[in-house]
């Protein structure tokens, strides 16, 4: 940048970082740019071009990717905000839908716009009949995470009436036929891998009734919504719905950034997610309290976590971005007592978690390191609780999720300085060599 632009930039009140080339003396100016809050960022974009230079920074941990008015973390206090309200209000004083009309549409909705929203979900959520098909090509011990990549990805070949993302009524489609269909699949997953017929969603059910209908109802049988399941459902799915630029929403991103259909973009996201390091923590949660067994072995455990050399980790402890107890593992931990309370169900697992977590806390490596519990470590204790089986959580935390996906997908779209995403690299690989023939190697 020359001396002249910066002056004029910083005489209207523009903030610079400047880069110092020790080896050749050489200066380059980068502009701040601020948030509405949260910490400044330095716009390096025109850093190769006027330097020769590239940034280094693998898993991203300096790097912001895009700019963004949805979601909102300070994970140094532990506060989470989408679109500026705190994630302890939505998920007391809103249902579901109304945190997807929030991210999608950027407002709470009034009575009328939710109505309208609610009948335009509602009316999505059946799955073309031939997707039926599609389901029975898969194993029966197929993962219902490996059904729900495989069958979200073929929406596509649908749906092709909502994917050309030029057109804003086709991502609005798109985005409410994914938000629907979700539960349907999930719900239908679950169905294939258990032997049982699928449930058609039923329309005079809201979006948690209705999924867990097609989850736990047989055609044999009149079933009825628990309300406190439903209100425990509801309220897993709002503190899931969306978490900035995690991994699989900046896959989600990534995909779509070159021009990728939405379908396709959702289904790489669930790939993503399927981690566990992401979303399949909490399946790993379980399966770990499980091999725990007992409150005596987690001594042994928790100095297994501390060794640099085991690479056990305590599954559903630690983030990226909070270095505070995570606010939706607050809540996620009030609605177990609560669901567990109400389901009169005692599990041993519950107390074992709350005794590794004391544990965990007062441990000075954890202390440290600020590796406190995140939303995974309570969700899968209230899913079990549920009946869900352990290879469902995944798949719930997708579905929650899934407006959070679209949300940013769409804010990318609609961004006019939207580019195809493509990182550089240090490549520390061979220099040019001569070719050696097959005869010869
Ligand atoms: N158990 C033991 N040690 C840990 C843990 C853990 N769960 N998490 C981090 N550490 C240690 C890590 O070994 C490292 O120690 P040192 O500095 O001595 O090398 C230090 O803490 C920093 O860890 P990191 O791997 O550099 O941190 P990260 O930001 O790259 O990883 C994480 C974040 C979530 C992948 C990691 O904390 C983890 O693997 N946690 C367990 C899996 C989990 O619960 N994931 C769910 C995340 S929340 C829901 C979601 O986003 O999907």
């Amino acid at each position: 940048m020359s001396d002249k632009a910066k002056a004029a930039g910083q005489a209207a009140g523009n903030e610079y970082v400047t880069l110092v080339d020790h080896s050749t003396g050489r200066k380059f100016d980068f502009p701040l740019m601020p948030g509405s809050v949260g910490p400044k960022v330095i716009d390096v974009r025109k850093l190769y071009g006027t330097s020769g230079y590239f940034t280094y920074d693998p898993g991203y941990t300096s790097t912001g990717s895009c700019e963004s008015k949805i979601t909102y973390i300070d994970g140094e206090v532990g506060v989470l905000m989408h679109r500026g309200y705190k994630i302890e209000d939505l998920a007391e004083k809103t249902d579901f839908l109304e945190v997807c009309y929030l991210l999608l549409q950027g407002e709470l909705p009034n009575a009328q716009q939710k109505a309208e929203f609610e009948h335009s979900i509602t009316h999505h959520t059946m799955l073309h009949d031939q997707i039926t098909y599609f389901f029975r090509g898969f194993r029966r011990d197929a993962h219902p995470m490996a059904i729900m990549v495989g069958v979200v990805g073929a929406l596509s070949a649908f749906y092709h009436d909502s994917t050309d993302i030029n057109d804003p009524q086709h991502r609005m489609i798109a985005s409410h036929r994914l938000i629907a269909k979700m539960p349907t699949i999930a719900a239908w997953a679950y169905k294939y891998s258990i032997g049982q017929p699928f449930q058609y969603p039923r329309n005079n059910l809201n979006y948690a009734e209705n999924f867990l209908q097609m989850l736990f109802a047989v055609p044999a049988e009149d079933y009825k919504v628990d309300p406190v399941l439903s209100k425990a459902i509801n309220r897993l799915l709002i503190l899931h719905a969306d978490h900035e630029q995690n991994a699989s929403t900046s896959t989600v991103r990534l995909a779509g950034s070159s021009g990728a259909n939405p379908f396709a973009c959702i289904s790489a996201g669930i790939s993503s997610l399927w981690g566990p390091s992401h979303g399949g923590a909490n399946e790993a949660v379980l399966t770990m309290l499980d091999e725990i067994g007992h409150k005596d072995r987690i001594p042994e455990f928790i100095k297994r976590a501390k060794d640099p050399d085991d690479n056990f980790r305590l599954m559903g402890f630690g983030h990226r971005v909070y270095k505070n107890y995570d606010p939706r593992a607050k809540v996620m931990q009030q609605s177990c007592h609560e669901v567990l309370e109400r389901l009169g169900i005692h599990d041993p697992m519950l107390e074992l978690a709350m005794q590794l977590e004391k544990i965990a806390l007062e441990d000075d490596y954890f202390v440290k390191r600020k590796l406190f519990p995140n939303v995974d470590f309570y969700s899968g204790i209230i899913l079990k609780a549920m009946g869900f089986p352990t290879s469902m959580f995944t798949v719930l935390f997708a579905v929650a999720r899934t407006v959070g996906w679209i949300a940013q997908w769409k804010e990318m779209i609609e961004d006019p300085s939207q580019k195809i995403g493509r990182p550089r690299q240090l490549y520390t690989g061979y220099d040019e060599r001569p070719f050696v023939p097959l005869d010869k190697r």
